[in-house]
C-alpha cells in the first residue's frame, strides 16, 4: 500500500470524526469496516488503498444493479447533456414515462405514482395518502419493521432506540409481531386506515413471514375497508428472485413504496405506486403532498434504465440461481458450525445468517472484511449477519464469498464465546 493513499485515508477517517462523528469512526474501526471507497464496479467496491472487497452490504440493498453500473452511468451523463432536475412543479415527460413503465411493471392493478427523493420520504407519502384516503387514523406496523426516519415512517418502525428520543411521535401507530396474522386481526378496528409491512424484514434481521402471513393480511385489510402498504424499498426489484417480493405470495398491496434500487446507486429516487381508486383523494387536491427532489427528471432517467437493465438481463432469475448457489453453500456451513450459526433465511439474495449469539456478528463481520468481504451485522441484531450482493454477482465471486466465510467460521470455531446467549 503506497504511504500516500494511506495518508490520504487516515485523513478522511480522521475528518469524518472531527466533523462528522467520532463514534462512527470508532464503530467501524472496531468492526475491521473502517474502509474509505474509491472505486467501485459489479459486485465489488475497493478501498482507497487499493483492497478489494466483494460488497454484501450494497448499503442495504441499493446496488442491483451493481455498484457504478455502466450503463446507467452512461445513461446518466447523456442525458446531463440536455436536462438538469426539471421543476417540480410542472409536467415532465421524463416523470410520466417512469409512472407509466412502473404501473405496467408492479403486480396488480398499481397505477398511479407519487415520486420523492428518499425511502422514509415514500413511506410518509404512502401513510398520508392511507389517512387521506380512508379518513381514519389508525396504522398498524409490525416489531422490528424498519421504514426510514422520517415523521410518519419512524412512528412505524419497531425498535424503540430510534423512536424513543424524539417522542411523542405520531398518534395512532400501533405495533403488532410480525408474522403473526391473528396479532393483526385483533390490532385492526373500524378507524384502522392501513396496516403496513416489509413483505421480508430486512433490517429486522431479513425476516421471512409463514406463507399465509400476506394473504390473510390481505384478507383483513380487504374485510376493514383498510389499505394494505407494502415497503418493497429493500425488496424490490428482483432482489428476492421476483421483481417485487409480493409476488411470491400473490398479494397485491393497494399502496407500495419502491426507493434504494430504483436509483441504481447513482441517483436518489422514490416511489409511491398506489391502486387507481385512491386517486380519487389527489385528484382534488393535487399539490397536497410536494418533493422539490422528488422524481427528478434525471432520476426518472436512470430509474428508467435501471428497469430496462434488470428486465433486460433477466436479473430476478439470476438473483433465484446465485440464490440457491448461495443455499447450498449455507447448507455445508449449518452442518460444519452448529456452534456458530443457527438458521439461516432467504429468499434469492435476500439472505440472513442467524449466528448462535450476539458476539458473533461483529467478530464475523472483521473476520470477512479481513478476507475482502463486505457483510455486516443488522443494526437491529447483532446476532445476524445481512448478505444483499449486488444482483450481478457471478458464480465465482458467490464462491468466493462462501469461501471467506467457511475461512472465517473455522477460525472462529477456535475461539471463545460460541454457543447461545445466556
Ligand atoms: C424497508 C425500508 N423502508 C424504508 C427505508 C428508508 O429509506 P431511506 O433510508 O432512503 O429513507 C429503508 C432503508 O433502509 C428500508 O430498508
Amino acid at each position: 500500500m503506497s504511504d500516500d493513499l494511506n495518508t490520504l485515508k487516515q485523513r478522511a477517517l480522521a475528518d469524518f470524526a472531527e466533523f462528522v462523528n467520532p463514534m462512527k469512526v470508532r464503530t467501524m474501526k472496531a468492526a475491521g469496516i473502517d474502509l474509505i471507497e474509491e472505486r467501485r464496479d459489479g459486485a465489488c467496491t475497493w478501498d482507497l488503498t487499493g483492497k478489494r472487497f466483494i460488497d454484501c452490504q450494497t448499503g442495504s440493498g441499493i446496488m442491483n444493479v451493481g455498484r457504478h453500473n455502466r450503463e446507467i452511468v452512461e445513461a446518466l451523463k447523456k442525458a446531463l447533456d440536455t436536462y438538469d432536475i426539471g421543476v417540480f412543479l410542472v409536467c415532465s415527460r421524463q416523470k410520466a414515462d417512469l409512472a407509466r413503465k412502473l404501473a405496467e411493471i408492479t403486480p396488480g392493478d398499481l397505477k398511479c405514482t407519487v415520486y420523492g427523493a428518499g425511502g422514509g420520504e415514500a413511506v410518509d407519502a404512502a401513510i398520508k395518502i392511507a389517512r387521506g384516503y380512508t379518513m381514519k387514523t389508525e396504522i398498524v406496523y409490525a416489531d422490528k419493521a424498519y421504514h426510514g426516519h422520517t415523521g410518519f415512517a419512524l412512528s412505524a418502525i419497531g425498535r424503540a432506540a430510534y423512536k424513543e428520543p424524539f417522542e411523542p411521535l405520531m398518534p395512532g401507530f400501533k405495533q403488532v409481531p410480525f408474522g403473526d396474522a391473528q396479532a393483526v386481526r385483533e390490532a385492526m378496528s373500524a378507524d384502522t386506515a392501513a396496516v403496513i409491512l416489509e413483505p421480508i424484514q430486512g433490517e429486522g434481521g431479513i425476516n421471512v413471514p409463514p406463507d399465509d402471513y400476506l394473504p390473510e393480511v390481505r384478507r383483513l385489510c380487504d374485510e376493514h375497508e383498510a389499505l394494505l402498504i407494502l415497503d418493497e424499498i429493500q425488496t424490490g426489484f428482483a432482489r428476492t428472485g421476483r421483481m417485487f417480493a409480493c409476488e411470491h405470495w400473490g398479494v397485491v398491496p393497494d399502496i407500495l413504496t419502491l426507493a434504494k434500487s430504483l436509483g441504481g446507486g447513482l441517483y436518489p429516487i422514490s416511489a409511491t405506486v398506489f391502486k387507481e381508486e385512491i386517486n380519487d383523494f389527489f385528484i382534488p387536491h393535487p399539490f397536497v403532498h410536494l418533493s422539490t427532489f422528488g422524481g427528478s427528471d434525471l432520476g426518472c432517467i436512470v430509474a428508467l434504465a435501471v428497469i430496462d437493465y434488470i428486465e433486460k438481463n433477466g436479473l430476478a432469475e439470476h438473483a433465484r440461481l446465485m440464490g440457491e448457489r448461495f443455499r447450498a453453500g449455507f447448507d455445508r456451513l449449518t452442518a460444519a458450525y452448529p456452534d456458530l450459526l443457527l438458521e439461516v433465511r432467504q429468499k434469492g439474495l435476500m439472505m440472513g445468517l442467524q449466528y448462535t449469539n450476539t458476539s458473533i456478528g461483529p467478530r464475523m463481520t472483521k473476520k470477512l472484511a479481513d478476507r475482502g468481504v463486505l457483510a455486516i451485522y443488522t443494526g437491529n441484531d447483532p446476532s445476524i449477519c445481512r448478505l444483499m450482493p449486488p444482483l450481478v454477482i457471478t458464480p465465482a465471486e458467490v464462491d468466493e464469498v462462501l469461501a471467506a466465510l467457511e475461512g472465517a467460521m473455522r477460525e472462529l470455531s477456535g475461539e471463545k464465546g460460541l454457543g447461545k446467549d445466556d
